[in-house]
């Protein structure tokens, strides 16, 4: 039996979470408290993975709320929170999904009674957090249809319980899977430059018991080619109408190398990694990170290099992505099936 996820517990108006930059070495659990705790746990990653993201900007704007006793403040602070929240990361959809979430009840609610009213607010951020945790159940469970016996799965980043408040989107099959007890092995890209797959999906891996091979990034190649890998199971950050896809930076790689081998290449997303307002991939912003991150690895030096670039993910064009698993079902990435699972 898989595990809950112990990552994300809302109490007493703060989020207790672990601290992931420090992972797999130090379990540091933190207390995400004010509006700068959780602001700079998504800038710097210390919670990171889309849908986590989202679910902790929810808490982020209950947490700076909740110790307001008038509803004009409440409102002050909770806009106030969500202007902030916003300018944290800008690829992940699921954090405007769940902040455009509190904007509105915000915005709308019609209550005079100051606790009725934070009650509400707080059922509202409660909703985010258990949207993502039914969608992570719902995508395993038709995500697992897909995994035959003995299958040999590569995936990238970490899309599991560290990335979620749920089992996990790509990763959260694989999970699934194996507590089917079906015989599967994952492949794991370290995931280059802060090393998610390496550090985090390796973690959640040696916990739960499913077998698994690291390799470097530049080892894909290989490993398609030695005819290792049976299907791709990757994440996303969010997903154009046409299905084109941004994802951890080296996914587009995996899906030019799935479909020169033949070889499946499927996305799990819950909707609202869904950008209903874009057309194609082109339109998604592509957060550019410090030159650091490819200079040092884990905090030490390992280049003088002058010039680097760090896109922190690509965009997987729909031609190369065989379907997208979503808590409503497996679509085609095309408009026509996307447009039908508008929430
Ligand atoms: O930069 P990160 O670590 O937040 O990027 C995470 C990813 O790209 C994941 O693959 C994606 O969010 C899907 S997670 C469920």
């Amino acid at each position: 039996m898989i595990m809950k996820n112990p990552y994300f517990v809302y109490e007493n108006n703060s989020l207790r979470t672990i601290d992931q930059r420090k992972l797999p070495l130090v379990e540091d659990w933190i207390q995400l408290k004010t509006i700068d705790d959780y602001f700079t746990a998504i800038k710097e990653l210390k919670v990171r993975g889309a849908p986590a993201i989202g679910v902790t900007a929810a808490f982020g704007v209950l947490s700076a709320l909740s110790h307001e006793n008038s509803i004009e403040k409440i409102r002050e602070k909770g806009f106030s929170a969500i202007q902030t929240l916003s300018k944290s990361r800008p690829t992940a959809v699921n954090l405007f999904y769940a902040l455009n979430k509190m904007k509105t009840i915000l915005n709308d609610l019609d209550i005079t009674d100051v606790q009725k009213f934070k009650d509400t607010i707080k059922n509202e951020a409660f909703s985010v957090f258990n949207y993502e945790i039914d969608t992570c159940n719902k995508m395993a469970d038709f995500g697992n249809e897909l995994i035959k016996e003995k299958m040999n799965i590569l995936t990238h980043c970490n899309t599991g319980m560290l990335a979620s408040p749920g089992i996990g989107t790509a990763l959260g099959i694989a999970y699934r899977a194996f507590e089917m007890k079906k015989d599967i092995h994952v492949y794991v890209p370290e995931t280059r430059p802060l090393l998610q797959g390496g550090r985090l999906t390796i973690y959640e891996l040696n916990k739960a018991g499913i077998p698994y091979t690291l390799l470097t990034d530049n080892m894909r190649g290989y490993i398609f080619d030695k005819g290792l890998i049976d299907i791709v199971l990757v994440g996303a950050d969010r997903i154009a109408i046409n299905g084109d896809t941004a994802n951890k930076i080296g996914t587009y790689e995996s899906a030019v190398l799935a479909k020169a081998h033949n070889i499946p290449f499927y996305v799990a997303a819950p909707v609202s990694t869904i950008d209903f307002s874009i057309d194609t991939g082109k339109d998604i912003i592509v957060e550019l990170r410090d030159a650091n991150e490819v200079t040092s690895i884990n905090g030490k030096k390992i280049s003088i290099a002058l010039n680097t670039i760090n896109p922190a993910f690509d965009i997987t064009p729909n031609t190369l992505i065989n379907g997208i698993i979503t808590e409503k079902g497996i679509v085609k990435p095309c408009r026509k099936e996307i447009n039908q699972l508008s929430l």
